[in-house]
């Protein structure tokens, strides 16, 4: 069984969405290890973005998701980090497919609801910086 890291953004959390999107990965068999609402600060949002450092958006980014609370998700299931990125949906919630996260919740590229990790070792590295630091 492989681990993943799902993260509820601001606007989500702020408009009342967590239970709907958490129902969601439950719906789509994904078991919840550990679950957590709290406010990045912004050492650690620079962290936990740091593959993002340098690009014209980073800036607008850090500020947006220190901006309010977050929830921060360990799931599990099998190739848990593929079938979540699918669930997920495109990026900018403009061209995410019908029925994905981002199609139902995001409102922009800034405001698009969720962050899912792209790979195994970025879950690694992002439920570490979320589970063990902030
Ligand atoms: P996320 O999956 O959290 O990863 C980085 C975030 O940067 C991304 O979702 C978007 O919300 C945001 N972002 C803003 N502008 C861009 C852009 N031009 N390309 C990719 N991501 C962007």
């Amino acid at each position: 069984m492989e681990k993943t890291f799902l993260m509820i953004k601001p606007e989500a959390v702020e408009n009342g969405q967590q239970g709907e999107i958490i129902d969601y990965l439950l719906k789509n068999r994904f078991n919840i290890l550990r679950m957590k609402q709290f406010r990045f600060s912004e050492d650690s949002a620079r962290r936990f973005y740091a593959m993002h450092e340098g690009k014209p958006f980073f800036e607008d980014l850090v500020s947006y998701i220190t901006s309010g609370g977050v929830v921060g998700l360990e799931i599990q299931k099998e190739s848990a980090v593929t079938t979540l990125r699918e669930l997920v949906g495109a990026t900018d919630p403009a061209d995410a497919r019908p029925g994905t996260v981002r199609y139902i919740y995001g409102t922009d590229l800034r405001k698009n609801a969720v962050h899912a990790s792209d790979s195994p070792e970025s879950a690694e590295k992002e439920l570490d910086i979320v589970f063990t630091e902030d």
